[in-house]
Parts: structure tokens; sequence; C-alpha cells
């Protein structure tokens, strides 16, 4: 999928108008407080347009899944605090989505000013993309934005249903976000290298089936590894095993050699007593391990192995850690490929990092700042690896 044909924050006359634009304010908080603005900062260029083309703009995004109640643990206050500190102006927070208070300070929003909503999913119509929420959106704006690339996957009102009422357009973030995946899957530089990891096989088929048919090599590891070790015939002990999928590992190990894919996965493993932080741990080769033990990390020589794959690649696409990479003792397989990835990129890769548990990964690890792209959607990077088309894109009006 491509952005290019759908318009953008600058196909819009948007001077003196009331603008919607939904982002993906689903930070990360720890007892009120916001542990990740990464999100809040990401949205930033496409406000700030609109603030300096003298745009009224009102903001809204979910918080959490409070489930259409109302719910003060979930308000979008914390937020509001957040973007009034990065813009240096006050952004004022409706009491409402889209009731009285919302409509009066819209109403009164200057040209240059900023507002936001309270959690859209305080709404119960919100997930359910209901028709009459999503004109009540409408009702408080003149056109609508969708910058929320972490919820595009998501067709709800505030991400979709109201396209259908408004004039619209993608942000920044949502050009950016679909440009650099989107050119990698369309056409990438080769070789192409694609990384999967995590724990099972059955939340990545999707993305498996469409990168076979676009990567160089695949590089399987993490937890569902162990499903392709048991479809190759070896024992895996105590390690995560979706046995229900075997046969489809089987397939999907044919397909990538049909198509002349290089398809790597472990040739051996760290392997611990218990699923514990400070297990007894040892590395074995793959076709021996041991009863009893559960595969945790990548060992050594698949390190090199993927290492060597990554570092000539000129396209890298990785989604999911090598194994339970918060874990100091299961960490270094992660950190491996982490560092491989860095080293293409330093030598001209395009490097992408699915959101998610790669980029908290990457981040805790320290090699945010060496990837080209790390994407701000966890679900939505999936979906878009798997060559699905998004709602809250799809929705957008074409150029
Ligand atoms: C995310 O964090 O992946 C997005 O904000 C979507 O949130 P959701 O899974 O609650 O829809």
């Amino acid at each position: 999928m491509s952005v290019l044909n759908k318009k953008t924050v600058e196909d819009l006359d948007v001077a003196g108008k009331k603008v919607l634009v939904r982002c993906d304010f689903n930070v990360k908080m720890e007892n009120g407080v916001i542990t990740s603005d990464k999100r809040v900062v990401a949205a930033l260029p496409t406000v700030k347009y609109l603030i300096e083309h003298n745009a009224r703009v009102i903001l809204c995004s979910h918080l959490g899944r409070p489930k259409g109640q109302v719910n003060p643990e979930f308000s979008m206050k914390p937020v509001a605090q957040c973007l009034s500190k990065y813009l240096g102006q006050e952004v004022k927070l409706a009491d409402d989505v889209v009731g009285e208070s919302a409509h009066a300070l819209a109403d009164s929003l200057k040209d240059g000013e900023v507002m936001l909503l309270e959690n859209v999913r305080f709404e119960a119509g919100e997930t359910k993309n209901d028709p009459e929420l999503s004109k009540s959106f409408a009702s408080l704006a003149e056109l609508y934005v969708n910058d929320a690339f972490g919820s595009a996957h998501r067709a709800h009102s505030s991400t979709a249903g109201v396209a259908d009422y408004l004039p619209s357009a993608v942000g920044y973030l949502m050009q950016t976000e679909i440009d650099v995946m989107g050119k990698a899957l369309e056409n990438p530089v080769r070789p192409f290298v694609a990384i999967l990891g995590g724990a099972k096989v059955s939340d990545k088929i999707g993305v498996i089936e469409n990168l076979i048919d676009k990567c160089d090599t695949l590089i399987i590891g993490g937890g569902m590894a162990y499903t392709f070790f048991a479809a190759l015939g070896h024992t895996v002990g105590t390690s995560i095993c979706e046995t229900d999928k075997i046969d489809l590992a089987k397939e999907l190990m044919a397909k990538a050699e049909a198509k002349g894919v290089k398809f790597l996965i472990p040739v051996d493993n760290r392997v611990g007593l218990e699923y514990k932080p400070d297990t007894e741990h040892k590395v074995v080769d793959s076709d021996d391990i041991p009863d009893g033990w559960m595969g945790l990390d990548i060992g050594a020589k698949t390190e090199a192995l993927f290492s060597e794959a990554i570092k000539n690649a000129k396209t890298v696409v990785w989604n999911g850690p090598m194994g339970v990479s918060e874990w100091e003792n299961f960490a270094s397989g992660t950190i491996a490929v982490a560092k491989a990835v860095a080293e293409a990129t330093d030598n001209g890769a395009v490097s992408i990092i699915g959101g998610g548990d790669s980029a908290a990964a990457v981040k805790k690890l320290g090699f945010s700042d060496k990837m080209t792209h790390i994407s701000t959607g966890g679900g939505a990077s999936l979906e878009f690896l798997e060559g699905k088309e998004l709602p809250g894109i799809a929705c957008i009006d074409e150029k």
C-alpha cells in the first residue's frame, strides 16, 4: 500500500478552519504518569504544521480500553499537559468527547489554538464505528486528518467512520509510516532480510506468508522457532510449541524453498530449566534440546549465523525479539541481532522495526537511534506487514 494516492495534510486548505485530528496518544502510563511519550512526540509535526497554518486544531485519541465508560483513570489530562509542554502553548482539555464542553471549546478556538477531546473510548459507539458517533465527531470540525498510525488497523468512529462526513487527509506520521514500510514491501533495495521473532507462529502467519513473497532471506527466532524445530522432527523439551501449527510450519518452509528464499532458523539455543529470569541455563544445539529444558534465547552460533545474513542487507524488516529479551540472561540474541541491524544501517540499509515488543526491546537495549524507522504501531505495523488494507488509511480521500 502506498500513501501517495491519499490526500495529505498539505493538500487541505486549513487556515481558519476547525480541523479534527485523530492521533494515537495511547501512551504508556504508570500511576497516572506517562512513562513513554514517544507517541505524543511523533504527532508533533502534524500539529505544528496546523498551528503554523492558522488552523483551529481539535485533537483526539483513545487511551487504554475504558470500554465505553467514563473512567478518570483513562482521562487524557496527562496527554494535554504533555502536549502543552512540547508545543509551548496551552492545549485545553474538553470535559467530554462530543458533548457540550467539546463543542463550546471547539467553537471558542482561535486560529492556531489547540484543544484535546476526552478519551474517545469513553463513548460506547467508538469501537463499534457507530455512524451517529461518527457524525457527532464530524459536527465538531470542518476537516478531518488521521495521523493515528498505531490505530489505523481499527475501524472505529474516530479512526475511520468520521471520514464519511468530512473532507479528509493523512498526517505526517501516517504518511512517513506508510511511505517507509510501503516502499520496503513494494520496492525493496536488495538483499531484503526479514527477521521475525516473538512467541507464537499463529500471531505471525500472515506476516510470514506475505514476506516470503517479497524477501530474499527470512530469519525466524524467538519462541516461534520451536514450532519449526518440531516440524523438522526435533524434540523441543518444554519450549513453547504450537502443535496445531506444525503442518503449517512445514508448508511455510516448503514455500520458502520453492521461492528460493533463504529460510534461517536457530542452530543452537540458550535453554533454561524454568521460565524465570535467573533459572539455570545452558546452550544446546537445536536438534539436542533435552527433556525438561525450554528454549529462552538463540545461542552464540545462531547469533553469528543471523548477524552474517543481516549485515549485508540493504533492506531489513524486524518484528519480534529473539528471546526473552527483558531478562538479562536471555537478551544476548536480541542484542546481537540489533547490533547486526545497526551495522547494516550504517552501511546504507533501510532498517524498519515493527512497533510493540520489537520497538520496546530496541529502545531498552539502546539501539533506537541506530535504526532508520521504528514504527509507532504494534498491531497496525503487523497488519501492514501482512499486506492488509488498514481501515484508518482506506477511509481517507484520494488525491
Ligand atoms: C496500540 O497501542 O497498539 C494502539 O493504540 C491500538 O490500541 P488497541 O489495541 O487498544 O486498539
